[in-house]
């Protein structure tokens, strides 16, 4: 038997080496997953590798035959992995990453009361508004609900009590299948327990994503899933909190294959940009056997272009980005107020953080009656107002935080603050601030409603209810702001080897469904994890129709239907189309994907770089209906997006970017229109030539649309994207943002050159009894763009130690090696930080001395064998030395 010592995964607080990373995905030390080159015992593996390690996993699978291991001394894990790389029946081996549940919005949740739970009628046409965007609703009005489809959900498990999930699990219900990878306590750094009951009782986001697809119409809110005759598998990845490795995600993803899933979604991801990357390479293998898989784009729209996210960003895998719904769903608690003592009216809010409106009822009082000004309460109160103890203080939302609105509220003696918004809706408000006791929020009507009378002289006397005692109710509101259009928080493709990301989008902004019962049985989220799960759900109304899952015939009518929208910003369309590396194809239309019969080969081209630049693509055009349709071709341009904000810039300008109307020319083969007979099929070659007068230092993103239009009626939308500069020109590595620093210092402040610092006895990093002695160095690696390969080399930087003899030349740069778990490989851009413990990568510690940490990043598209395609930066020079070097370390004289 193999001894699991899961023990060895406890990422603690101590000063263990390891890549903490600020914004890319973090490695588990001495985690490892091993690919095998056939099918090899993983128990008799492990054991060949002398109890060096054990086994964290077993990955045996159809698509993928391996296992995750833990080296139990993780010193001399890198070491010990590269021996294993080496093994004749290991075909490769990487690191095991952790993922985060994406930073998804929860706007509003629902009693924690089975009353709730009424049933409604079901009767009547689907009038939901993702459905009503999507053309969802016209499959439920034909009774097509999916039915024998399995839709595989890996996320935070179902809560299928849940009387609109089905209320039971197994065979007959609609969670039907499935299992708890995790258990509750997993965080992603502890052990896991796994058990076959994959319910979610305490987190909410795969109960939430589930309700998208297949949610009875049993709830009183008229929710319905999209797909209603599905069953669901629930995958449990996460536990309560946390993160998950992508050791468990190969699982989970290999598990709901060999379950015989039709359909595989997941709303998971983080920073990536490398379709190599071993997560987004294991789920595209599963598409490659037929399986269509449909992925979260990511949540990081502000961060800007060329973020895309893993797995979204595999080759095959279908990235699905966010809309705003066209209404902003909320669901209120009751409150009553009176106006100069006449009888109370009703109204709604959301309670903030704190909450502790205990019966509360006191009189508004507002600092103005301005119900326009965007920073109402950011500056302190006039010295003439009044004390405040006595009332609720009503502030518009905006400008300042709602931190430093309470705080300004709280100078005058406020307990209680209620804010009205200035966007549709409301929203949960936290403000933990001492002596507030509680906050709220309602809606701009509302909040006018009030100022209004406040400003005629009225009394106006706010009642709230305790939080647990008083009722919700379902509130639309009419998203005036962003109906249909992008999400600004969708994230931004395309991968660094500029492949098409996203593929198309779907609803997620302000999405109403399931929600755990524990935990208010119903929720209003936001994030691409709402808009991923409407899509896998497409998938099974596609299937039915379409009589196919082949993933690619699917995603191509998807793409080709799709209807792409005008970038939007603060209430107002732009005069261009959002660019295809936010939008993809556009909003899903399903039910014209259900129908096309006219088919594309491809569901979008990339021209690639001006290096690789690949003017010439082609695609089919196929005629599957019964009669002749001529067909034209015409381009439209969507929004060039600028990489860099000028020549001087490496990092890519943040959300929205820069954005002009300049098109690339197309220009086709055949030119006119060209008449297909049923079951003919032509061949379209499409030449491209970049937009003119573009700065191609600054990258910019060209995108837009083949047009193809039928004599039938039909209308259909190739997206194609490429970047009029040179990828490898970009800088990948941001010097001024390379640089030492401590490992107890989290402001990343550099140290300056020959800090001295003492470092625990070799091996002894996590040994805390160290812990008030010792510190150590923290190198600072800041990639302004993704590299493949980020290496560190530790330069000795006097000539004449011993350690210096020992040293050899690579690229140019003396060194005694790498630090332990470097190099990094298919890195975003983005931050990350290394505590180095002395360790080099072939398990010895480097003596005590002076050093430098050289780093160097290979750029995109660079020959990693050559020196010239990384850019390099060093740190200051910094002596170490440890504690009590046991005595297998000699000391090393540094002096010559
Ligand atoms: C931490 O140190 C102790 C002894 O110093 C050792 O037994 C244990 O394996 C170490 N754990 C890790 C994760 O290195
Ligand atoms: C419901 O949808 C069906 C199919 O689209 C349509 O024939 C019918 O008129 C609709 N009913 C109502 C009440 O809108
Ligand atoms: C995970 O849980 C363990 C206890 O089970 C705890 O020691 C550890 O700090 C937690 N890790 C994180 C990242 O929260
Ligand atoms: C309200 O505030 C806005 C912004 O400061 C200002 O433009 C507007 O004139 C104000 N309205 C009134 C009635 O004072
Ligand atoms: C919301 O929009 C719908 C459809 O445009 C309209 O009929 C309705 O009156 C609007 N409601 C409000 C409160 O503006
Ligand atoms: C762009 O060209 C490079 C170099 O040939 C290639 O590796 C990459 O895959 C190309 N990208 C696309 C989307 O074809
Ligand atoms: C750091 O120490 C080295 C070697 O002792 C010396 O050559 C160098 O001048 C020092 N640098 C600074 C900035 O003090
Ligand atoms: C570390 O220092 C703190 C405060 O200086 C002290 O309270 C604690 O006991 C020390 N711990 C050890 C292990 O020496
Ligand atoms: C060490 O040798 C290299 C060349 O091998 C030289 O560039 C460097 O200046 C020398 N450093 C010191 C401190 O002498």
């Amino acid at each position: 038997m193999v001894r699991l010592d899961w023990a060895a995964l406890l990422l603690t607080a101590t000063a263990v080496a390891r890549a903490v990373t600020a914004n890319t995905p973090s490695i588990v030390p001495g985690a490892y997953i091993v690919e095998y080159e056939e099918d090899q015992d993983s128990a008799e593996f492990v054991s060949s590798l002398d109890g060096e390690a054990s086994l964290r996993r077993d990955l045996r699978f159809k698509l993928f035959k391996g296992a995750s291991i833990q080296f139990e001394n993780v010193k001399k894990a890198e070491e010990v992995a590269a021996k294993v790389a080496e093994m004749p029946q290991v075909k490769r081996v990487f690191p095991v990453r952790r993922y985060p549940v994406p930073h998804h919005t929860v706007h509003s949740t629902g009693d924690n009361v089975e009353a709730m739970l009424s049933k409604r009628q079901d009767s009547g046409n689907d009038t939901f508004t993702p459905h009503l965007m999507t053309q969802v609703n016209k499959f439920r009005d034909a009774g097509i609900t999916g039915k024998g489809i399995k839709i595989a959900v890996i996320d935070t498990g179902i809560d299928y009590l849940h009387p609109a999930l089905g209320g039971c699990f197994g065979s007959g219900c609609l969670v039907s299948y499935g299992t708890d990878l995790v258990g509750d306590d997993f965080n992603g750094s502890n052990k896991p327990t796994p058990d076959a009951d994959p319910i979610d009782n305490c987190n909410g986001h795969g109960t939430h994503v589930a309700g998208i697809i297949a949610a009875q119409s049993n709830n009183p809110y008229g929710i319905i899933g999209a797909a209603q005759g599905v069953t669901l598998g629930a995958y449990r990845v996460f536990g309560c909190e946390g993160d998950v490795g992508n050791d468990i995600l190969i699982a989970a993803y290999n598990m709901a294959y060999e379950a015989g899933s039709d359909i595989i979604t997941a709303s998971i991801g983080g920073p990536s940009g490398w379709s190599e990357d071993p997560w987004a390479a294991v789920v595209s293998r599963i598409v490659e056997n037929g399986v269509p898989c449909v992925v979260s784009a990511g949540n990081d729209g502000a961060t800007g272009i060329f973020y895309a996210s893993t797995a979204a960003n595999g080759k095959k895998v279908t990235a699905i980005a966010s809309v705003d719904n066209i209404i902003t769903p909320a669901l209120l608690s009751n409150g009553s107020f009176s106006v100069d003592g006449n009888s109370s009216a009703a109204f709604g809010y959301t309670t903030g953080e704190p909450g502790e409106w205990n019966n509360v009822s006191l009189p508004l009082w507002a600092v103005d009656f301005n119900t326009t000004d965007p920073a109402d309460g950011c500056d302190p109160y006039p010295a003439s107002t009044p004390d405040l103890s006595g009332n609720i203080v009503l502030i518009r939302r905006g400008t300042c935080t709602f931190v430093q609105k309470v705080t300004n509220a709280l100078a005058k003696g406020a307990k209680y603050v209620i804010f009205y918004n200035n966007v549709p809706g409301t929203a949960t408000v936290t403000a933990r601030v001492d002596g507030i006791e509680g906050v709220a929020m309602v809606t701009a009507e509302q909040g006018e409603t009030w100022i209004r009378a406040l400003e005629a002289g009225s009394k106006v006397v706010v009642s709230l209810g305790s939080p647990t005692s008083s009722s919700k109710f379902l509130a639309n509101f009419n998203n005036t702001a962003t109906p249909g259009f992008l999400s600004d928080y969708t994230s931004w493709g395309p991968t660094f080897e500029v492949e098409v990301k996203p593929q198309f989008s779907s609803p997620g902004g302000m999405i109403l469904s399931t929600y755990p019962r524990l935990l208010g049985s119903y929720g209003v989220l936001s994030g691409t994890s709402m808009a991923c799960p409407l899509a896998a759900a497409v998938y099974a109304l596609l299937i039915n129709v379409r009589g196919t899952k082949d993933p690619k015939t699917l995603e191509n009518l998807l793409s080709a239907t799709a209807r792409p929208n005008l970038f939007r910003r603060n209430g107002a369309s732009l005069p261009f189309l959002a660019p295809v590396p936010q939008q993809g194809a556009g909003l899903i239309q399903a039910w014209d994907a259900a129908h096309a019969t006219t088919l594309l080969s491809e569901s979008s081209l990339s021209f690639n770089d001006t290096d690789h630049f690949n003017p010439v693509q082609r695609f089919d055009i196929s005629n599957t209906g019964t009669k002749a349709v001529t067909y034209s071709l015409s381009h439209v341009g969507a929004a060039t997006a600028y990489t860099f904000a000028n020549e001087s810039t490496i990092t890519p300008i943040t959300f929205p970017g820069e954005l002009t109307a300049d098109f690339a020319t197309l220009s086709f083969e055949p030119s006119g229109e060209f008449t297909l007979q049923p079951g003919q099929r032509k061949i379209v070659k499409v030449t491209a030539a970049p937009p003119k007068g573009l700065n191609a230092k600054r990258l910019p993103v060209y995108s837009g649309y083949v047009a193809i239009n039928g004599s039938d009626g039909s209308a259909l939308s190739l997206p194609y994207l490429g970047v009029a500069g040179s990828m490898h020109s970009a800088t990948v590595l941001d010097r001024r943002g390379t640089l030492l620093s401590r490992s107890r210092d989290s402001m990343n402040t550099p140290v300056p050159a020959n800090v001295t610092f003492v470092l625990p006895p070799a091996g002894h990093a996590n040994d805390t009894s160290y812990r008030n002695r010792t510190e150590l160095p923290k190198l600072v690696a800041t990639l302004a763009m993704g590299s493949r390969l980020v290496r560190v080399d530790v330069v000795p930087v006097s000539n004449c130690t011993r350690a210096a003899k020992k040293a050899t030349v690579v690229f140019g740069t003396k060194t005694l090696g790498q630090p332990e778990g470097m190099p990094s490989l298919y890195n975003a851009r983005g931050t990350f930080e290394y505590d180095w413990d002395g360790q080099l990568d072939d398990g010895t510690y480097a003596p005590a001395g002076l050093y430098k940490l050289a780093v160097k990043a290979l750029r995109i598209f660079g020959d990693e064998t050559q020196g010239s395609e990384y850019d390099a930066a060093e740190t200051v020079p910094f002596r170490i030395r440890y504690l009590e070097a046991p005595a297998k370390v000699k000391r090393q004289d540094e002096k010559c």
